[in-house]
C-alpha cells in the first residue's frame, strides 16, 4: 500500500500551515491525522510525515514514541482506555479493567478477536473528580460502572 494521504487528508494538512508556525508545531496534529488516515504509524508512515514536515524521521518517532493515544501497532476498531490510576483506582477502575477485559474475553493492549476492541490502561486522563474514567477512541465517559460498561459495549457492538 502505498503512503500518501488523500485528497481529503491533504487539504487538512495544507490547512495546518495556516494554524502552525513551524514544522515542529505541526508534528503531533499530522500524526493524528496520518493515525486517522492510515490506521496506525507504521515505521512508513512515520517516514512520509518526516518527509511532509521536512522533520527526521527519528525526531517524528520520538514524538509518536511519547503520546500514549498516538498508536505504533494496530489497534481495534474501538480503543478502550481505562484509568487505573489513583483517584479511579479508590472508586474501581482497576475493576472496571478488570471487568472489561473479562466481559470480552480480551487481553490487555491486543485486538479481540473480532478485531472490534483493544483495550489498556492509563495513567490519568484529566477527570480525577469523574471518576472512573474511559476514553473509547475520542470520547470520554465518567463516572462508569460495570453496568454502564455492559451497556456501552452493547451498543458499540450493535
Ligand atoms: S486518576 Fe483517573 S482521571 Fe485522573
Amino acid at each position: 500500500m502505498e503512503i500518501v494521504f488523500s485528497p481529503k487528508a491533504l487539504k487538512e494538512f495544507q490547512h495546518f500551515e495556516e494554524l502552525y508556525d513551524t514544522p515542529k508545531s505541526k508534528l503531533i496534529p499530522t500524526l493524528y491525522l496520518a493515525q486517522r488516515e492510515f490506521g496506525y504509524l507504521s515505521q512508513p508512515v512515520i517516514e512520509y510525515v518526516a518527509e511532509l514536515l521536512k522533520l527526521s524521521p527519528a525526531k517524528v518517532l520520538e514524538v509518536a514514541s511519547f503520546y500514549t493515544m498516538l498508536h505504533k501497532k494496530p489497534v481495534g476498531k474501538y480503543e478502550i482506555t481505562i484509568c487505573t490510576n489513583v483517584s479511579c483506582a479508590l472508586m474501581k477502575g482497576r475493576e472496571l479493567l478488570a471487568h472489561t477485559l473479562k466481559k470480552l474475553n480480551a487481553k490487555e493492549k491486543e485486538i479481540t478477536a473480532n478485531g472490534t476492541f483493544t483495550i489498556r490502561r492509563e495513567e490519568c486522563l484529566g477527570a480525577c473528580d469523574k471518576a472512573p474514567v474511559l476514553r473509547i477512541n475520542d470520547r470520554y465517559y465518567y463516572k462508569i460502572t460495570p453496568e454502564k460498561m455492559d451497556q456501552i459495549l452493547k451498543e458499540l457492538e450493535e
